[in-house]
């Protein structure tokens, strides 16, 4: 921490997440200075520096990790660097915020959370969909006891376009790319996963079967407490992003319906017509991204455990790979075949 208890960030990664980080923390967390931006491509984190007032670009990360005076990070780089430089970043004793995934390989998870405990570092995974308000307010609900005892939940998450086959084919796939948000937030909501069971197909873009992948799921979960829900995917909704829970339990249900730019109502001989959802991650889950880094800098300040730990990321991709493997076996699939 500074002398003046500003807390110094450098951000890795100034993509498409690695802006949305960088600008709050460089302008809406009142603690944070964002000290440093590295991308590979360096005008990429000039650009971002420059626009954010951020005193330092580069292009390699471990200028950042070498700097004494920044105490964190915020991994935001492409996947399959993330375990990597979650071990450099733990060794050189930054505290870590990481996007999600982890990895999509157990055993660099494994060493990638070996190393954060052995260092004694914080290490928050990004999903950003826990700190939701809607999401958080049925989990709420549902952890008061206000639906009795969970019984069914489900999960509607549909993208409104698919994206092009080129990131298709390094995505690690739809259950650890688009669907691993829909199997942390069955854990946020009712907690450890069984089992599962897959149906899959490429219904919206040919291109995504011929990059190995499939477009559209069903996958129904087992819970440990009994409950059953399921998750419903699609790489395109024509109406734009679709994304609702609902849980249901024995004394009643709660939902969170989809959420709009406005609430009006138009009403002619053809219809009554409202607005369409927000269109994207970026504009549906903006306050989540807030809340997300706002609650990571507080544990970094009171030294308390992340709201969302290492083991909250390598949960759910556990769940992917039996998602995947019971797609491709056509048969339900224990967790526990994955983890042994
Ligand atoms: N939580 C969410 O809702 C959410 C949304 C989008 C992406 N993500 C995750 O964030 C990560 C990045 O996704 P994106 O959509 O921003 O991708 P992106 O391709 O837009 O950005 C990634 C950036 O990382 C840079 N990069 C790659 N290797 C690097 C390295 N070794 N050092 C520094 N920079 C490096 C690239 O040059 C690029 O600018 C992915 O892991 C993705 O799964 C999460």
């Amino acid at each position: 921490m500074a002398n003046n208890g500003t807390i110094q960030v450098g951000v890795i990664g100034a993509g498409r997440i690695g802006k949305i980080h960088a600008e709050n923390l460089a302008t809406r967390i009142p603690v944070v200075a964002a000290a440093a931006v590295a991308d590979i491509d360096l005008s990429a984190a000039q650009e971002l520096a420059a626009r954010l007032h951020i005193p330092r670009a580069c292009s390699d990360y471990r200028a950042i990790l070498a700097d004494p005076d920044i105490q964190a990070v915020a991994i935001c780089s492409s996947t399959d660097t993330h375990a990597r430089i979650i071990v450099e970043a733990a060794q050189a004793g930054k505290h870590i915020f990481c996007e999600k995934p982890i990895d999509h390989d157990l055993a660099k998870i494994d060493a990638a959370l070996a190393a954060v405990k052995q260092a004694g570092v914080k290490l928050q995974i990004g999903f950003n969909r826990r700190f939701d308000p809607n999401f958080r307010k049925v989990r709420e609900m549902v952890a008061e006891g206000k639906i009795g005892q969970p019984h069914i939940l489900r999960i509607t998450s549909r993208d409104p376009a698919p994206p092009p086959a080129s990131y298709v084919k390094v995505s690690g796939g739809i259950f650890l790319d688009m669907t691993i948000h829909d199997f942390d937030m069955a854990r946020y909501l009712i907690g450890d996963v069984r089992e599962v069971y897959t149906a899959g197909a490429v219904l919206v873009d040919p291109e995504i079967g011929a990059a190995g992948d499939i477009d559209t799921a069903i996958i129904t979960l087992t819970f440990e407490n009994g409950a059953i829900g399921t998750i419903d995917n699609s790489r395109k909704a024509v109406y734009g992003y679709d994304q609702r829970v609902e849980v249901f339990g024995s004394g009643g249900m709660v939902t969170a319906l989809n959420r709009t730019p406005d609430t009006h109502l138009y009403s002619n001989p053809e219809g009554v017509h409202s607005a369409k959802p927000l269109y994207f991650f970026l504009e549906r889950y903006s306050e989540s991204f807030l809340a997300e880094m706002q609650e990571f800098i507080q544990s970094i300040q009171h030294d308390t455990t992340p709201p969302v730990t290492g083991e909250d990321g390598r949960a759910p991709v556990l769940i992917g790979m039996a998602a995947k493997k019971s797609y491709l076996e056509k048969r339900p699939v224990s967790i526990r075949e994955i983890s042994h």
